[in-house]
Order: structure tokens, then C-alpha cells, then sequence
């Protein structure tokens, strides 16, 4: 979501005619976007801060900071770094270069924070260049769950979904343009347009799967507690959805899940898996999980082992537990040392590293369906073959050799895997 924030961000200069620097130490004007999702995107963002403030010596430079860091902390972030000069927050990002105008006239250091005026429409426009095989469009901000842990409804505010009319063109416009895959994103795709009663999210898949010259969908985040039949069922009936899905836990016992306010069992979400995995059954599946919450006990962690011992997800992201403010859990006791969250989040990837790899073995000697991005990073090889890059429907990285010297950028190819790694398959085309 902070990639097409930025990008949008960057939109919204070059329409005004500025141009994008190619570096920092080249930039009129710097804009900091952030998350604050964990104390560690903060710090990170504080130290980049840091090391800008000495490009204001020797020239006239505006900095700006904006996103989710930039809701939470408001104007106290001008008052930590008087050298800063707006600061920006989530739906403020539609208005930036009037800010920035603002800012550089040095009459006031603007702070537009708040959820009292409207986060208007992302621009529906790019530059030709710029689309990517793979492009994000997200159909909705703000997220009402409020799980205890999570700073996102306090930063992003409340759920809204954009208009059907308005993605559909969006969308449009990328294809026109060159992509090939999008993902759709919001914090909760379930309940897309129920607020509204515009559409549903299944409806909206539907209507985006229409789309000629669009190959692949993908969308991102499910909730498990609203993942409904209905969506199951859309994997079998939109042949351009792909069979993947996200689907965050967080955590594998049911009373660390209430405190999270996550409104699901560990048995309703074996279900859903089970639901799934029965009608799409090559469906790759992963997930989000916090180690560490307020009050984990080591048998509530045993249980997070065990359950990803159940279901074998295809990967996961973990995180330690990070306080945030204004969050509930913040009147929980955060019991877990910062040592023991080390250690859990260390043996829960040693346990999931296996299952990776193990899933990905099961690929070699199989042909996937392979939508090429571009060159890998590695580009030209020693014995002068290019290696591409690409992602299975399954959205596993695969790095391939072609015999041909034709580019398959953008072409969905059948690659022949021969080796797998931890992280990425290989293979020949
Ligand atoms: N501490 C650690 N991880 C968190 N996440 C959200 N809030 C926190 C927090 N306070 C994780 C969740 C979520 C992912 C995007 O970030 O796992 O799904
Ligand atoms: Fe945060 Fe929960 Fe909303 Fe996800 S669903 S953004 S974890 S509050």
C-alpha cells in the first residue's frame, strides 16, 4: 500500500512539472514516506531523517515527511527535527504539491494530518514508462477491525472503498499501459463496498476479470474471520484469479487470538483452509504471524508450532510483537522479553524454512505457468544467456534460462523447473 502511496505521490509532482531526482543528494525536495506499523519502520525513518538534515547546509532543500509515521507523531515530528518542513499525514497525500508550495515558501511548515477532510480519488493517470508487468491498485484505505496490536485504524482511519467505476478505469488505463498482473489491495478485501453498498468484493473481481488484456488478478488482505464461501468459490469461477492466497493468522492459540481481538478460532480458520484447499487444490497459502504478544505463554507459542505443522504454509512473514500507541493491547502487560521474542521468531522460521522448501521441491520437474517480469537479477550470465524473472500463479519467484532469443516480458510461459532454493525456483524455458 506504501509502494502506491508513493507512487501516486510521484504522480501527482510530475503532473505539476516538477521531475524526479535521481538521487537524494540531487533533490530539491525530499518526501519521506512511512509506516509505523512496528517501533523499527519508525526508528528507520527517524535515522533516514537524521542523515538528510545535513543536505540543508549547503543548499535550499524541502523536506517533508508524510504517511503513517507522519499521522501518528503530527506536528511533534517538526518539534524533534525543526529542520523538517511539512508534515503530511495518509489522506493528505492527494495534496501534496500544494503542501509542498506551501512549505517552500517558508512562511510555515504545514501539518495536514487528520481524517476531517476527504482523502479524495488516487489519480487515474501514468506515464508510459513507469507501468510495471506487476501494478497494485488498492479499492480501499482504512481498516475497522481494530486488532488490539495494530496501529492501521488509528493512522488510516476508517474503512472506505473506492468506487467500482473508478478502479475498473484505473486499471484500464495500467493495461493500456503494459501491466499484466494486479493485485488488489486493501487491509480487508471482504468487505469491500459493504459500507457503501456499492458492489461486492467477489463482484468487483468479476468485473476486473472482464478486463481484455488483463492476465493475472491477485488481491491482498484477507480477514479470517470474513473469508466467505463466496470468495472461495471465485478462485474456480474467474479463470484470470490466481491461486494464491494471504491469509494472516497471527497467532496459534485461541486465547492469545481473543486478546487480539481477531474474532476467529484457530478450528474456524483450519476450516476455511481445509474449504480452500479442497476447491482450489494447488492453492499456495501464507500467512502473517506476531510472536511474542502481551501475555504469550511458551504453550501458546508450542501451539503456533503446531499449527503451522498442520497447515504447511507455503511462507510466512513473523513478527515480534512491537507496541503501538493509542492500540489496545497497550493496557495489556508486554510480557515477553525482547530476548524471548528473539528466540520464538528464530524457531518459527527454522520450522517454516523446511516447509518451504519441501513445497518448493515438489515443483522440480513440473512446468509452471510463468508470467515473465523482466530480466533477474542477475541479468546477463557468465555464458552469455540472459536469466529472466518471473512469478508462478502461485506466486513463487522463478528465475528461468530460455533456449530462445526472443524477450518474454509480459508472456505467461510454461517454465520446466530443475532446481529450487529456499526462496525461488529455477528453470528452462
Ligand atoms: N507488532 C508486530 N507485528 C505487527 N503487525 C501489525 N501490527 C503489529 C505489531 N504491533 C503485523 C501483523 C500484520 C502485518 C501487516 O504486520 O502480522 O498482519
Ligand atoms: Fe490491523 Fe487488524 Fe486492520 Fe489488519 S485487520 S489492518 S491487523 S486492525
Amino acid at each position: 500500500m506504501n509502494v502506491y502511496d508513493s507512487d501516486k505521490i510521484r504522480q501527482s509532482f510530475e503532473n505539476c512539472g516538477y521531475e524526479i531526482a535521481d538521487s537524494v543528494q540531487d533533490a530539491d525536495v525530499i518526501i519521506l514516506n512511512t509506516c509505523s506499523i512496528r517501533e523499527k519502520a519508525c526508528q528507520k525513518a527517524f535515522s533516514f531523517l537524521g542523515r538528510v538534515k545535513k543536505l540543508k547546509i549547503n543548499k535550499q532543500v524541502t523536506i517533508g515527511v508524510c504517511g503513517c509515521l507522519a499521522e501518528q507523531e503530527g506536528a511533534n515530528i517538526i518539534e524533534r527535527m525543526p529542520y523538517v518542513d511539512f508534515v503530511a499525514g495518509v489522506n493528505a497525500i492527494y495534496r501534496m504539491p500544494e503542501i509542498v508550495k506551501k512549505a517552500e515558501d517558508k512562511k510555515c511548515r504545514p501539518v495536514d494530518t487528520g481524517f476531517d477532510s476527504p482523502a479524495g480519488e488516487p489519480l487515474c493517470q501514468t506515464s508510459k514508462s513507469r507501468v510495471d508487468i506487476s501494478e497494485f491498485v488498492t479499492i480501499m484505505r482504512g481498516c475497522d477491525n481494530f486488532c488490539s496490536y495494530c496501529v492501521v485504524p488509528h493512522v488510516r482511519g476508517r474503512e472506505i472503498s473506492r468506487k467500482p467505476k473508478n478502479i475498473i478505469n484505473e486499471i484500464k488505463m495500467l493495461v493500456a499501459n503494459g501491466a499484466c498482473e494486479i493485485t488488489l489491495l486493501g487491509q480487508n478485501v471482504n468487505s469491500y463496498g459493504k459500507k457503501e453498498g456499492s458492489v461486492t468484493f467477489e463482484r468487483l473481481i468479476e468485473l476486473v476479470n472482464e478486463i481484455e488484456g488483463l492476465k493475472r488478478i491477485r488481491f491482498t488482505t484477507s480477514h479470517p474471520k470474513d473469508l466467505g464461501d463466496n470468495l472461495i468459490e471465485a478462485f474456480k469461477k474467474f479463470e484470470k484469479l490466481c491461486p494464491h492466497i494471504h491469509l494472516p493468522v497471527q497467532s496459534g492459540s485461541d486465547a492469545v487470538l481473543k486478546r487480539m481481538n481477531r474474532k476467529y478460532t484457530i478450528k474456524d480458520y483450519i476450516e476455511k483452509i481445509e474449504k480452500l484447499r479442497k476447491t482450489v487444490p494447488n492453492i499456495a497459502v501464507t500467512s502473517d504471524l506476531i510472536v511474542g504478544f502481551c501475555q504469550e505463554t511458551q504453550e501458546d507459542f508450542n501451539m503456533t508450532l503446531n499449527l503451522i505443522k498442520h497447515i504447511q504454509f507455503d511462507g510466512i512473514f513473523a513478527f515480534a510483537y512491537s507496541p503501538r500507541p493509542n492500540t489496545l493491547a497497550q493496557k495489556f502487560k508486554d510480557t515477553a522479553s525482547e530476548q524471548e521474542k528473539k528466540e520464538r521468531l528464530y524457531s518459527l522460521f527454522n520450522l517454516q524454512e523446511y516447509y518451504t522448501k519441501k513445497k518448493n521441491a515438489a515443483f522440480v520437474g513440473t512446468e509452471q505457468k510463468t508470467l515473465a517480469e523482466g530480466l533477474s537479477k542477475r541479468g546477463l550470465l557468465k555464458n552469455e544467456k540472459k536469466e529472466w524473472t518471473g512469478r508462478t500463479d502461485t506466486n513463487k519467484i522463478v528465475n528461468f534460462i530460455t533456449s530462445k532469443d526472443d524477450n518474454p516480458t509480459g508472456k505467461i510461459v510454461n517454465v520446466k523447473i530443475e532446481k529450487t532454493f529456499s526462496h525461488s525456483l529455477w528453470g528452462i524455458l
